[in-house]
């Protein structure tokens, strides 16, 4: 064949074809020895690794044995025809390409190479620009083909990567954003206990208080998240407490009038360390610190608030915190008796409690005995 025969036929670069040809691996099936010879021949000038098999059965074992990356076969064969290997070889692989050889018109075997996608065909005896220009075809598509691969692994890799690096950032985002919570909960916690610790109350007054509001809340109507956020709010009421001198806060007598208004004072001074927080919890507490003092009947302090101008909050932690203070012993007075409790609450629904609270309390008595029970 004569170079420029090639270039006018080879619509791209014919190095190229030639360079890409060299990495393929080709299986040749054909059983005429001549037809054979002179077909590897021509195939050489392309192709560098080149398998043979002389017929349909040899074609397929040599298949199944290797890894190709181009078929070329004639059609008549015996044993088993170009055909039917090709119909066994299209079950193992889909898309290798496969080009046939063939003596004779088509026509006949027109159907069976559409539905085994046949690649390319050529008659023959085989012509070197003929077998150039369908060669170049199929390997337009291998190359489409690879690249279409390609592409797709990248896009797995790709989509797999940014999966894999969403599933990390928000897997930390979840961890810090718990760890600020854990953080800001157990701070509030820590603080409400101080005030305790300071008037030798132990941490497990604030431990129920926080119970008794969460009772309270959820029978009240509070949404889950107010529910839960009151619990962390309300042991806070009394951390103004830390400001009120020790000869005030543990007098084991009465306090005098000036001695309680002192004492008093732990509302506002509470209400002072929260009221510039930006965080929804530590506002709640500086209500809470602010309003637990405040009676329904307005005669509480410091602002003498009433009714519902008290903040469900405030009203909430009153009684948690009442309730839990006169069953305690305190330095200054015994632990009430359960009836004289009872008694209290009953009289003080619309006076010192909310009503709808008192009731909610009496409907829930188990309850909050047991909390008291188990947190002694
Ligand atoms: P606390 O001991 O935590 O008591 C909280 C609230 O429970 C009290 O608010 C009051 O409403 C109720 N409470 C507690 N014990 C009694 C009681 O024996 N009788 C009655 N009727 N109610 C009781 P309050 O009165 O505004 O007191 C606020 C805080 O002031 C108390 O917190 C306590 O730390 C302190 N405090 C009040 N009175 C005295 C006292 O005589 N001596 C001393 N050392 N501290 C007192
Ligand atoms: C050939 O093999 O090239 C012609 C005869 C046949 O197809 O069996
Ligand atoms: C061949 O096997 O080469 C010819 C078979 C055919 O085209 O019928
Ligand atoms: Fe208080
Ligand atoms: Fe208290």
């Amino acid at each position: 064949m004569k170079n420029d025969e090639i270039k006018i036929t080879y619509k791209n670069n014919i190095n190229e074809l030639v360079e890409f040809s060299k990495t393929l691996k080709v299986l040749l099936v054909e059983d005429n020895k001549e037809s054979r010879i002179q077909t590897i021949k021509l195939l050489e000038n392309l192709f560098t690794d080149i398998t043979v098999g002389v017929d349909g059965i040899d074609g397929l074992d040599k298949f199944n044995a290797g890894r190709y990356d181009l078929i070329i076969s004639d059609i008549n064969m015996p044993n088993m025809d170009g055909i039917e290997m090709c119909r066994k070889i299209r079950e193992i692989s889909k898309d290798i390409p496969i080009i046939i050889l063939s003596a004779h018109n088509y026509t006949k075997y027109f159907m069976d190479t559409i539905r085994l996608g046949i690649n390319g065909y050529i008659l023959k005896p085989v012509n070197l620009n003929q077998f150039i220009n369908t060669l170049n075809e199929v390997i337009e598509k291998i190359k489409l083909r690879d690249e279409v691969h390609i592409y797709k692994r990248k896009l797995e890799s790709l989509n797999n990567d940014l999966e894999a690096q969403v599933c990390q950032r928000i897997s930390e985002i979840y961890t810090l954003n718990q760890e600020i919570k854990d953080t800001q909960k157990e701070v509030i916690f820590t603080m409400g206990t101080i005030g305790e610790i300071r008037s030798k109350e132990t941490g497990n007054h604030v431990k129920r208080v926080a119970l008794y509001s969460e009772i309270l809340a959820k029978h009240y109507g509070l949404d889950d998240k107010e529910v839960e956020m009151l619990k962390e709010a309300s042991p806070m009421h009394d951390i103004g407490k830390v400001a009120i001198p020790d000869a005030i806060l543990n007098k084991t007598e009465k306090l005098t009038i000036d001695e309680k208004a002192i004492m008093d004072t732990h509302t506002t001074l509470g209400y002072e360390m929260f009221k510039y927080s930006n965080r929804e919890l530590l506002k709640m507490a500086a209500v809470v610190s602010y309003e637990h003092h405040e009676k329904y009947d307005g005669s509480g302090y410091p602002r003498g608030l009433k009714g519902d101008d008290i903040s469900i909050y405030g009203r909430i932690t009153a009684l948690s915190d009442v309730f839990d203070a006169l069953g305690s012993s305190r330095v200054y007075k015994p632990a009430w008796e359960d009836e004289k409790i009872f008694k209290m609450f009953k009289a003080e629904g619309g006076k010192h409690f909310d009503p709808k609270l008192v009731d909610i309390f009496f409907d829930n008595l188990d309850e909050f005995l047991s909390i008291r029970d188990s947190l002694k």
